[in-house]
């Protein structure tokens, strides 16, 4: 993945949840589930002051290291990792909160959403797979894939008014989405003034 993002950049999807995060001169980002931040890096280089990465997974630690080194940004990134909706009391809310491409890697979008949406204080951005034949598909062919491999780990296919009800629960509203791709579903909500 770092290597991708060296040689080509963001993938599609990134940048299209970038554009929805509009001017984040000076702001906090809170990423859950940045894998190895290359989203964050981005945010940073447009103007973002500071950034906190909680990923579940430590297996991105090092080349996440080695990117924000490349980039001279390691001292405005705080990595932790940790299951975010279990850790959420020790982090602080955060103007700006993302969450690429994370909801259909957790069991509970309730939970996940709910609390990614209690630290916004300004923007919250998520991006998810669409509901519609082809996802599901490739939701069961890739659970019975991970389940005949023994692998624990499962995706799910989270119904985008479920993810908006959790966001608007707390006090979030709707902003805009991002164009649809065949697969992934981007969308903005913001904490109104
Ligand atoms: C499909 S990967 C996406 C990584 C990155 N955002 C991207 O789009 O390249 C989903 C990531 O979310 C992380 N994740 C899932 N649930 C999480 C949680 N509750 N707290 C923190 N990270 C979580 C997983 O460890 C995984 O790295």
């Amino acid at each position: 993945m770092a290597r991708r993002y060296r040689r080509r950049g963001l993938p599609k999807t990134a940048r299209g949840l970038v554009g929805l995060a509009g001017d984040v001169t000076g702001a906090s980002v809170l990423e859950v589930g940045g894998g190895i931040g290359d989203l964050t890096l981005e945010l940073l280089e447009r103007g973002a002051g500071r950034a906190t990465n909680v990923e579940l997974s430590g297996g991105y630690e090092d080349a996440a290291a080695a990117l924000l080194s490349e980039h001279h940004l390691g001292e405005r990134v705080e990595r932790h990792v940790a299951d975010f909706v279990d850790e959420q009391g020790v982090v602080e809310p955060h103007d700006v909160v993302v969450l690429h491409r994370v909801v259909c890697c957790y069991p509970d979008a309730d939970a996940l959403v709910g609390a990614a949406a209690a630290h916004t204080r300004r923007r919250l951005l998520l991006t998810y797979p669409r509901e519609r034949a082809l996802t599901r598909l490739g939701v069961r062919a890739v659970n019975a894939w991970l389940r005949l491999t023994g692998c624990g780990f499962r995706t799910y296919l989270h119904p985008a008014a479920r993810i908006a009800a959790a966001a608007e629960q707390a006090g979030l509203a709707l902003e805009s989405r991002a164009p649809r791709g065949p697969v992934w579903e981007s969308a903005s909500f913001a904490r109104p003034r």
